[in-house]
């Protein structure tokens, strides 16, 4: 089902991330420092963060600051621990989506 989100393509600047929520289904919309929209579930799948508002962009990927976990933009999930090493970790749901005339559009 695809769904134009009420957050306009303007309000998702590089780096930043925003509330997609929408019809009780909880929507995160991101940006990566490139210039990437990425949607996905609102709710990281560790501890159900909500990743409007404990999620920064790093470069190309999401980050829940609650414990670091990271997801790149097709939603795989890792954490890298103190020694760099990148460990895998459960992936967000992530959900395709479009830029149409300043609108965003997510198939959820
Ligand atoms: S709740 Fe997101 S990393 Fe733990």
């Amino acid at each position: 089902m695809s769904v134009r989100l009420h957050v306009a393509c303007a309000e998702v600047a590089p780096g930043t991330v925003v509330d997609g929520s929408i019809d009780g289904r909880f929507v995160v919309v991101w940006r990566t420092l490139d210039g990437v929209l990425v949607a996905g579930e609102g709710r990281c799948p560790h501890q159900w963060s909500p990743l409007d508002r404990e999620g920064l962009v790093d470069g190309e990927e999401l980050v829940c600051v609650a414990h670091g976990w990271r997801f790149a933009t097709d939603g795989t999930g890792t954490k890298v621990n103190v020694k760099g090493r990148r460990d895998p970790k459960a992936d967000l749901t992530s959900y395709p989506c479009r830029e149409v005339e300043g609108q965003i559009w997510v198939d959820l």
